[in-house]
Parts: C-alpha cells; sequence; structure tokens
C-alpha cells in the first residue's frame, strides 16, 4: 500500500511529500455530479456502494495519496435526533436549533454505532476495494464546529445565538457540549474499528472565537475526545491511527491548538506555514495550506505556490500538502490534477 500520507503524519521519513484535497470528492468533478442527478445528498451518504465510489473517485482523477469517508459533518448531529436538510441554496438547514433545556435534553449520546451502521458499511466496502492502494481518512465535526450548526441551525455569519450561549447560559452551553464531545467520541471509535486508517477533526468555524474563549469554550473538548481516543485500547491494538486537527482561520490560536494533542495540525492559507511551523514545534506534522482559490491561477502560477509552501515547510517534522480550507466547486479539475502531480514532483528526494 502506498502509506507515505500515513508516515508523514507520523514524522517519518518519506520518498515524496503526499497530498490530498479536502472536499475532494464533489461537485467539481463530473463523475459526482452524474450520480448527483440521480439522488440527493444525504441519501447518497447513506447508501454505502455509492458512498464508496465517490470517495474513490478523486483517488482515481487525481492520484491524491489519500481518500477520506465520503459523508458530511452533520450526519452524527441527525443521529442524535435532529432533523436535517441540506437546501441547494442554503446548505445545510437543522430546523429546530437548540437554544434550551428541553432540547438539549432530548438530544441522544448513544446507539450511534447502530444509527449510523451505514457510514460502517461505506468504510468496510470502502478498505476492501482500497486495499493496495491509498489509506482512508474517517473524520468528524470536532465538537465546537458541531455545536454552532445545532445552535444556529446552520451556517452563520455572526454566531450570535452560539456566544450568547456561552456568555449568558454557560451550564446549558457546557450540558450540549458535553452531549456532543461523547458522540464525537463514540463515533470516531466506530469508525476506526471498521477500518479508518487516519481520523480529521474539522473545527471550521473555531477561528471566529478570541485566544482566551477557543481556551475555554472549545479546546477542552476537542482535548477530551483526542485523549480518550489516545488512551482507548481498541485504537492501540489498531496501531497508531493519526489523528489531524484543522481549525479554520487558525492563525491566533495556534499556541492554544498545539495543547489539543493532535498528530497533525492543519493549517489554513492566511498564516505562512513556516510561520505555523515555528510555533507549533517539532512534536507535530502539518498539512496545508494552498488558498483554494490558488487554483484558478494560470498553471506557471500555482506552480510557483507550490513550491514556495513545500519549501516553507522544510522544516516540519511532517508535511501532507492540502489546501487551506475545502475545494470550490467551480475549480477546474485540470488545474487540480496538474497541482497533485507538481507537488510529486518537485519535492521527490
Ligand atoms: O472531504 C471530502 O470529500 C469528504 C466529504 C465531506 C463533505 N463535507 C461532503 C459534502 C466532508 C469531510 C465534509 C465536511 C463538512 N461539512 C464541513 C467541514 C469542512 C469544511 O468544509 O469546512 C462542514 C462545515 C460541513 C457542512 C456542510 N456540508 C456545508 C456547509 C455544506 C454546504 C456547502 C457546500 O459545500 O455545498 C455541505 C454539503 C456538502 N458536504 C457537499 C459535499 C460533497 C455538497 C453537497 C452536494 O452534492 O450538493
Amino acid at each position: 500500500m502506498n502509506d507515505i500520507f500515513l508516515r508523514a503524519c507520523r514524522g517519518e521519513a518519506v520518498p515524496y511529500t503526499p497530498v490530498w484535497i479536502m472536499r475532494q470528492a464533489g461537485r467539481y468533478l463530473k463523475q459526482y455530479q452524474k450520480i448527483r442527478k440521480k439522488i440527493d445528498f444525504l441519501t447518497l451518504c447513506k447508501t454505502p456502494e455509492l458512498a464508496a465510489e465517490v470517495t474513490i473517485q478523486p483517488v482515481d482523477a487525481l492520484g491524491v495519496d489519500a481518500a477520506i469517508l465520503f459523508s458530511d459533518i452533520l450526519i452524527p448531529v441527525e443521529a442524535m435526533g435532529m432533523r436535517l436538510k441540506f437546501s441547494e441554496k442554503k446548505g445545510p438547514v437543522l430546523e429546530y436549533p437548540i437554544r434550551d433545556n428541553a432540547s438539549v435534553n432530548k438530544l441522544s449520546a448513544s446507539g450511534l454505532e447502530k444509527n449510523l451502521n451505514f457510514v460502517m458499511d461505506t468504510i468496510k466496502i470502502l478498505r476492501k476495494e482500497l486495499k493496495d492502494r491509498v489509506p482512508l481518512i474517517g473524520f468528524a465535526g470536532a465538537p465546537f464546529t458541531m455545536a454552532t450548526y445545532m445552535i444556529e441551525g446552520g451556517t452563520s455569519r455572526n454566531f450570535l445565538h452560539t456566544t450568547k450561549m456561552i456568555f449568558q447560559t454557560t451550564d446549558l452551553y457546557a450540558a450540549l457540549m458535553d452531549k456532543v464531545t461523547q458522540t464525537v467520541t463514540e463515533y470516531l471509535k466506530a469508525q476506526i474499528k471498521a477500518g479508518a486508517q487516519a481520523i480529521q477533526l474539522f473545527d471550521t468555524w473555531a477561528g471566529i472565537l478570541s485566544p482566551g474563549d477557543y481556551k475555554d469554550y472549545a479546546l477542552p473538548y476537542v482535548k477530551e475526545v483526542i485523549k480518550t481516543l489516545k488512551d482507548w485500547k481498541g485504537l492501540k491494538k489498531i496501531e497508531n491511527v493519526p489523528i489531524i486537527y484543522y481549525v479554520g482561520e487558525c492563525g491566533g490560536l495556534l499556541e492554544e491548538i498545539k495543547r489539543g494533542g493532535a498528530d497533525v495540525i492543519g493549517i489554513d492559507w492566511r498564516t505562512n506555514i513556516d510561520d505555523a511551523i515555528k510555533r507549533l514545534g517539532n512534536n507535530v506534522s502539518v498539512q496545508g495550506n494552498l488558498d483554494p482559490c490558488a487554483l484558478f491561477l494560470p498553471k506557471e502560477k500555482i506552480e510557483e505556490r507550490v513550491k514556495e509552501i513545500l519549501n516553507r515547510a522544510v522544516s516540519a517534522r511532517g508535511h501532507i500538502f492540502n489546501l487551506g480550507h475545502g475545494i470550490l466547486p467551480e475549480t477546474p479539475v485540470e488545474n487540480v490534477a496538474a497541482m497533485v502531480e507538481m507537488v510529486h514532483r518537485f519535492s521527490r528526494k
């Protein structure tokens, strides 16, 4: 198997820098659009054979060094008892947002593995189909980012309901976060048992918090998820499943993020990766950090930016090349394939 991605996560020597792309399965691929014409997004997530097929599409089309499970961070939120819809215009919508004790009490934090057996089935199919190719990354939303969707009812501009709950009803927020943290932990254990070979925690919105609030209201829950997984005997048996932690707009938070205990830290493009490496030290690997919009540049310009990031990241314990956030639906596929090839060629030792 091509395990270069896993080796870079652990900081071991690699023949070239591995690369994968956040949201690599999706609308910028014709093959994906073809399947989505026939089936809505949630049904696709819940149909293991098709979810496995779209997971493998970017591995075939681009030659990336890892596959990431096709699903969504809000799938376990639905399993906790919230009603989830995806609208073409607004993205995810949770109809009855969490604003009071009664709604937190109604949320279930157990029985997840059974409710989400379609995810575990997808993972099992993928491990069979990917056998000799690339490792499979499982994932979940980090507790804070999951909670923002549950409290806001969808994507938000200023996260007012979330910060109001944190500042005005701190106990309610803590009760919600305990349930979400338990859910995320159980969900990731189940993914690892089913065969996920690395895990990424997505904390897309944690960058809206000040360093002090991040430290008090987001970091403790991430730390708990990671510590529980690391102490778990099941994980030791499966031998070293690396944990990647991505925070959107992480620049102000790196010193705190480091204390979360992840093996790899994802960096967005607003911070130079060499600066991030200096601040994170040599106990972690880094992942990132090309601006997703840079894939709209002409190829010579993409080449310059790929080289720059590879050069800036030479001092890292390990580097996994990626975008600084998810790939955009309009991205030209030929530029993405060229970028993957450039990363491999320019970094080869
Ligand atoms: O990386 C991958 O290819 C794996 C699949 C994956 C999806 N969503 C598929 C998806 C992953 C890892 C996610 C994570 C996710 N989902 C995040 C964290 C990462 C990030 O991008 O910030 C968040 C915040 C979500 C919530 C979500 N899901 C939003 C806001 C949207 C709407 C916006 C959009 O991109 O369409 C989704 C829908 C979604 N998730 C799609 C896909 C392929 C598009 C659905 C479609 O086919 O119409």
